[in-house]
């Protein structure tokens, strides 16, 4: 399972990569705006952290701006990949680009239609978004589910990229399904990594062995 950061902070993602958990990175237009910086700027700063994937999003809603824009997006560093949103425009671009060699990410999925409709135009992978089904009492990970089922079905080669993470009981059960990819927010990271049984059994190693040498 590949791990990807959900992030447009540079300092965030150096950490994450530092530890091993970066396999790539995901930003969208909120991400790069809290950063404070230039778009330009940041995405190129982190295809210089990771040779993974690095995705970028485009802003236009028309087809033809979108692949002008996918295509400038493209040109910052080898591992961009244009990120584009569900629609059907968003479909005319992920086609057009992926006939260029252009890798695209589909944003905004919420249904497994989506899903396979993004598949169908030649997505390099797919983003559904969990957390904002989940706050609208919808079954996040239920829709990933079949969505990864659907692909195993007709043996798409898009890669399904859970997204809206809120927690690590999100990444438990998109590893349990088989999902690709998970992007997770540095905050979710830092909450898998801990264990109050690992906190006390250090601090109880550490107490034992001060003991013993009589301190
Ligand atoms: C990543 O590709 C998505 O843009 C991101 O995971 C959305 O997360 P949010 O629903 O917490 O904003």
């Amino acid at each position: 399972m590949k791990f990807f950061i959900d992030s447009a902070d540079v300092n965030e993602i150096r950490m994450a990569n530092d530890r091993g958990w970066v396999d790539g990175v995901t930003t969208n237009p909120t991400l790069v705006a809290k950063s404070g910086r230039s778009f330009e700027e940041v995405i190129k700063e982190i295809c210089t952290i990771t040779k993974g994937p690095v995705s970028a999003e485009v802003i236009s809603l028309k087809a033809d701006e979108m692949v002008k824009e996918g295509v400038a997006l493209a040109k910052w560093a080898d591992n961009v990949v244009v990120k584009i949103p569900m629609c059907e425009d968003g479909m005319v671009a992920v086609k057009k680009l992926t006939s260029l060699g252009i890798k695209t990410n589909v944003t905004l999925v919420f249904s497994v239609m989506q899903a396979l409709l993004a598949a169908k135009a030649g997505a390099t992978m797919v983003s559904p978004f969990v957390g904002r089904l989940d706050d609208i009492s919808q079954d996040g990970m239920a829709m990933v589910n079949e969505v990864v089922q659907v692909y195993r079905n007709y043996d798409f080669t898009t890669e399904v990229l859970v997204a809206s993470v809120r927690s690590p009981m999100h990444i438990q059960t998109a590893a349990l399904i088989g999902a690709d990819i998970a992007t997770i927010p540095y905050k979710v990271m830092q909450q898998m990594t801990g264990h109050p049984l690992t906190t006390k059994g250090i601090e109880m190693f550490l107490s034992d062995w001060n003991k013993a040498q009589g301190k």
